[in-house]
């Protein structure tokens, strides 16, 4: 009898937090209080937010995760479950909460996040010993958990002949030391300029490609860079694309880098190339603003695939040395 033939996977090692988001006119000055305008709850965390728009991109996922015995977590858990995420590796830590983010959202979209990452900082490297990782899968994780779990994550991901991406966010100290376990290597230009060791102006593309450089003496992968409304630029092997940005009204820019990252490794692992993954991703990342909440406003495959119908647009860059 033939055998059943492997469906590469999306798997994501990364956190699951609640988002208490606040509506606010403008983010408060340190000693400042302001009244806001509405207060609503919504299912987030890079790691969360990454796996749904991978599910809703129509890629097979699983996500390893750790959660409180609350509310909080039964609630993520369902949310990732109706998205069509595997979440049998997301395992409960009985004497830890569900780790929980304040979102402050102004009126132009920009958020302010806290996080306190509760459960999320006891998803330990041991917790790999439930996961089966396949070649051609698609291991991706971000900064909320542990780094040893992230490096243990990468270091089998890579013997199993799966492909790693790394979000690299939130920037933070002491990550450096996995960037070169990372073949596609995602982050902000804040989170560049951070791992660059210099200052980055996302407006200058000079400054961008100079500032990549430095990160990609670490190895010699794939590093995207995404700038917001103004697109992205990947560098691969050694040529550089720019993506531009699509020109929407944002509402709520909460989890749009997630969105980007999940629906990225999403069309990878179907077997897109990767200038229509950086599309596709752009894209979504776009239709993910225009909606409230992390979670919630990762867009689906056909929502993607209908705005991507208005036309792709590219831009081969030709930069100074
Ligand atoms: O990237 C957005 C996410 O960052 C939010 O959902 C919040 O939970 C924080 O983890």
């Amino acid at each position: 009898m033939a055998s059943e033939a492997i469906i590469p996977k999306v798997i994501v090692a990364g956190s699951l937090i609640m988002d208490l988001v606040l509506r606010v006119p403008h983010h408060p000055a340190v000693g400042e209080t302001i009244v806001g305008h509405d207060f609503r709850t919504f299912p987030g965390g890079k790691g969360a937010n990454q796996a749904v728009a991978a599910a809703r991109a129509g890629a097979e996922v699983q996500m390893l995760g750790r959660r409180g015995a609350d509310e909080f977590g039964n609630d993520l858990v369902a949310f990732l479950s109706s998205a069509g995420v595997d979440t049998k590796t997301v395992s409960t830590d009985a004497g830890a909460a569900t780790g929980v983010g304040l979102v402050a959202v102004a009126d132009d979209g920009a958020n302010a996040i806290i996080i306190v990452p509760g459960a999320n900082d006891t998803l330990r490297p041991d917790a790999l010993s439930s996961l089966a990782i396949s070649p051609g899968d698609m291991a991706v994780a971000q900064l909320e958990i542990p780094f040893d779990t992230i490096e243990a994550f990468f270091t089998a991901g890579r013997s199993a002949g799966a492909r790693t991406v790394l979000n690299a966010a939130p920037a933070s100290q002491g990550a450096d030391r996995l960037l070169h376990l990372a073949d596609i290597l995602v982050v902000n230009e804040v989170e560049l300029a951070h791992f660059a060791d210099t200052d980055v102006d996302p407006h200058d593309q000079g400054e961008v490609a100079t500032a990549v450089r430095r990160l990609r003496a670490f190895d010699g992968q794939i590093v995207i860079v995404t700038l917001g409304a103004a697109g992205l630029t990947a560098f691969v092997d050694d040529e550089e694309f720019h993506v531009p940005g699509r020109n929407v009204r944002a509402i709520d820019t909460t989890g749009a880098g997630d969105c980007f990252a999940g629906s990225l490794a999403a069309l990878l692992t179907q077997g897109a190339p990767l200038q229509e993954a950086l599309h596709f991703a752009n894209a979504a990342a776009s239709l993910s603003v225009q909606t409230e909440g992390a979670g919630p406003s990762m867009p689906t495959r056909a929502q993607v695939d209908d705005i991507l119908k208005q036309g792709i647009f590219w831009k081969r860059l030709v930069l100074p040395e």
